[in-house]
């Protein structure tokens, strides 16, 4: 049992920002991780590591509970109906991938549609465009309001009967809008039960309770190294119905029943879909991030990171010139911006010489840049372990730039 932990302390539980020379705000792009992450992986591999799900040995069978009690963890995290449903991938965009050649390549056809929304990753795009390639689905946008909403009357004019699939962002890590992704999936299966929806949740599961069966999707899906995990671990959670419909999405060891060369069948998920030796320190590393997260109590980070974000506001009115991309109300602990006198690849070099990190670019979301007419904004993302005085920091590092570049 892991101790509750209280978020104005919890700064101290992250090594690599103790002694205050970085003001890391860059969670969004990847999350730094806790003393609790980096032991349980260094655990496994200093007291029992071995492969999983092969051995009769006491280190596999050990190695493998551990990793088998993250499944049930996930499960539980993201409210998933049992712990069968959650399928180990390498991140939310190989989960992405995994959807569009195995669901997409057995059940969608030619002139199919697949609404998307523009303020799209790159990895919830991309991989609809290569099916769009294969097999000629059509790929339909719904537009962005000026606020970073989701125009939700036009995406419910878009729906047509060779709607097969929605496929939206819960959190744009752009914006930081939080998309109604319950309303979305009520309006999909309104007009057509079968309708499936996926949600592309890697900046949520970082700042809200989820819960798939409330939301009422088919396909849920996040990474582990942006909330506060290692990488090369994601998780796809399916309803088990469709998962068990879908054919496998590559093939190898521990995914099969029996392999002759005329013929091949597969386990049941989710092991169908989870060929070869997967990230096993990972997964336990991600169980670790999981703990530590409830320990602190996501509505705890919520609040911390609304405050957070309303301080930040405030403090920016000190800063002449700036833009501000996704404004919606509630929106997550993601600024986006641009100023009238400097570029933000400038901004940032100015502000990492003052010892703040933050992501400056198209941000894996060019359509949006495109929507909002520019090609780069600076983006400071907010974490669990973010202060005060990252925030002070930004905006002194912010007046310096003015002066250097303005
Ligand atoms: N998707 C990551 C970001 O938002 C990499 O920066």
């Amino acid at each position: 049992m892991v101790e509750k932990v209280i978020i104005e302390n919890c700064r101290s539980d992250f090594p690599v920002l103790q002694g205050g020379a970085v003001s890391y705000l860059d969670s969004a792009a990847s999350a730094q991780k806790p003393r609790a992450v980096i032991d349980a992986m260094s655990e496994v591999m200093e007291t029992h590591y071995s492969n999983i799900h092969r051995g009769l040995y006491s280190f596999s069978q050990v190695t493998t509970e551990k990793f088998e009690a993250v499944r049930k963890m996930v499960a539980g995290f993201i409210g998933a109906e049992s712990d069968k449903e959650i399928v180990f991938t390498r991140n939310a965009t190989e989960s992405i991938n995994l959807v569009a050649q195995s669901w997409g390549r057995e059940f969608l056809e030619k002139g199919d549609e697949v609404i998307l929304s523009e303020m799209e990753h790159h990895a919830n795009i991309v991989p609809w465009q290569l099916l769009r390639d294969q097999i000629g689905v059509v790929i339909k946008v719904v537009p962005v309001l000026d606020d970073g909403t989701l125009d939700l009357d036009a995406f419910e004019r878009m729906l047509t009967p060779q709607t097969k699939l929605v496929s939206v962002v819960h959190v744009s890590n752009a914006l930081g809008t939080v998309n109604d992704v319950k309303k979305i999936t009520a309006i999909a299966k309104d007009f057509y039960p079968a309708m499936k929806v996926l949600v592309d949740g890697s900046q949520a599961v970082v700042h809200k309770v989820v819960d798939v069966q409330d939301i009422g999707c088919d396909f849920y899906v996040f990474t582990g190294h942006k909330l506060y995990g290692p990488t090369g671990v994601g998780v796809l959670w399916g309803k088990y119905g469709v998962l068990e419909t879908m054919p496998p999405y590559q093939g190898g060891g521990d995914m099969i029943e029996k392999v002759e060369f005329s013929h091949t069948t597969y386990k049941k998920p989710p092991a169908r879909f989870e060929a070869g030796t997967p990230a096993i320190i990972e997964v336990i590393g991600l169980g670790a991030a999981i703990e530590y997260v409830q320990s602190i109590g996501i509505d705890a980070i919520m609040a911390h990171e609304a405050d957070l974000l309303g301080y930040a506001m405030d403090k920016f009115g000190s800063v002449d010139g700036l833009t501000f991309y996704g404004t919606a109300p509630d929106k997550a602990g993601i600024i986006s911006f641009t100023a009238d006198w400097g570029h933000p690849s400038d901004i940032a070099t100015i502000l990492d010489q003052c010892g703040v990190a933050v992501r400056t670019g198209h941000h894996c979301c060019q359509p949006i840049m495109a929507r909002f007419d520019v090609d780069a904004t600076v983006r400071a993302s907010l974490g669990l372990y973010s202060s005060k005085g990252d925030i002070d920091a930004l905006t002194n590092g912010l007046l310096k730039a003015k002066e250097l570049l303005g």
